[in-house]
């Protein structure tokens, strides 16, 4: 399913023809409190009366979503009638939207998690809030249940339509942009090198990396049309994410991100900046069925996406921009270093293209953290 794109100018008036050309009389918006600092909170209020749509919005919920949590919101999409689904937020807000729609026409008396999703075509508008995750172009998302997490994974929880909305990324803190911007360069540079890796995710990836450099001084400095140049930028990684998925960059910097205190993209980041010299040097382990040859040649095509011409060349150039980004090394004492390394989860290292064993993995945490 090809995703629509919408443009934010004109005053959302591609926003105004999504609506009025569904017949909506009632959408679900799911946001969080942030909304407040965006434009598009005054267009929802104003177009419960200027389209004659009844806007329910749903902000119940907190980051690391909670199962019980989608379950209220299912319950008030079906009591209030709600005919569309409209998320505005990063990463939990368009969890929580996409649970509320793959679990609306499921038995409210049965757990959601172990029922069978049936497809269904409730329209589903995403507009993302930061250029980092592209959520809105996965099928993934992840709540909690009983303290577990879950990781949802269906084609028909992807938006069928996205709003580029760059006026959402200029109240946004630096560190929050330089972070989200870093997940995106991560999620292309990972699914480029994935063992899931197609020659389509691998074209996606290129053109990610590629919106991502060009565009980093302009959305540094906020200019409009970079801002609006990263949001396609997190998308199309995104895109390619959804057909290869994320490898041991992902896997070893979730115990990073929350030890050092830092966040996820800073902490993604930190780790393919050594992890890829690292496999550079490792091709023997190849575990691709492709074989070694083919993981080499695909560590320069990386390079070249990276602009450079050798694989050595594009470590050095992720080792500038952790540097121009002035992103910090958080300090970690040897405890805390081995709760890193078997807090790393192990089915996502299978997408990892060479093995990593537990001292390999320790080795690298003591090269991206200063030890305590
Ligand atoms: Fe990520």
């Amino acid at each position: 399913m090809e995703q629509r794109i919408l443009s934010a100018e004109n005053n959302y008036r591609q926003l105004d023809d999504y609506l009025t050309s569904h017949g909506f009389k009632t959408v679900m918006l799911v946001c969080d409190s942030s909304i407040r600092f965006l434009k598009l909170d005054e267009y929802f209020r104003q177009a419960e009366e200027r389209l004659g749509i009844r806007i329910v919005r749903f902000s119940d919920f907190q980051p690391n979503p909670l199962y019980e949590s989608v379950v209220k919101g299912v319950e008030i999409f079906n009591r209030e009638g709600c005919q569309g689904i409209i998320a505005v937020g990063g990463g939990s807000g368009m969890d929580v939207a996409k649970c509320i729609k793959l679990y609306h026409n499921m038995d409210p008396n049965e757990n959601y998690l172990k029922q069978e999703i049936v497809e269904n075509d409730v329209p589903f508008l995403a507009v993302p809030t930061t250029a980092g995750t592209g959520s809105e172009a996965t099928r993934f998302a992840v709540i909690y249940y009983e303290g577990v997490k879950q990781s949802v994974n269906h084609l028909s929880c992807i938006p069928d339509t996205v709003l580029f909305d760059p006026s959402t990324l200029r109240t946004l803190p630096l560190y929050q942009k330089k972070s989200t911007m870093m997940d995106a360069l991560s999620h292309s540079i990972e699914a480029f090198w994935s063992i899931n890796s197609t020659e389509e995710s691998r074209q996606y990836s290129r053109i990610a990396i590629k919106l991502v450099l060009d565009n980093m001084c302009g959305y540094l400095k906020n200019e409009e049309a970079a801002n609006r140049k990263m949001l396609e930028a997190a998308h199309i990684a995104g895109k390619a994410i959804n057909l290869a998925q994320t490898t041991a960059g992902h896997a070893m910097s979730y115990k990073l991100a929350s030890i050092g205190h830092i966040a996820h993209g800073h902490s993604t980041i930190l780790v393919n900046e050594k992890l890829l010299p690292w496999m550079v040097n490792h091709t023997d382990r190849c575990i691709d069925p492709r074989g070694r040859e083919y993981l080499e040649d695909i560590f320069l095509q990386l390079a070249h996406a990276l602009g450079k011409s050798s694989p050595l060349k594009a470590c050095e150039y992720l080792s500038e921009i952790v540097k121009k980004l002035e992103f910090s090394r958080p300090e970690a004492s040897e405890e805390e270093i081995e709760v890193m390394v078997h807090s790393v989860n192990l089915i996502r290292l299978k997408n990892n293209p060479i093995a990593l064993d537990e001292e390999s993995i320790r080795k690298l945490y003591h090269e991206i953290v200063i030890k305590r």
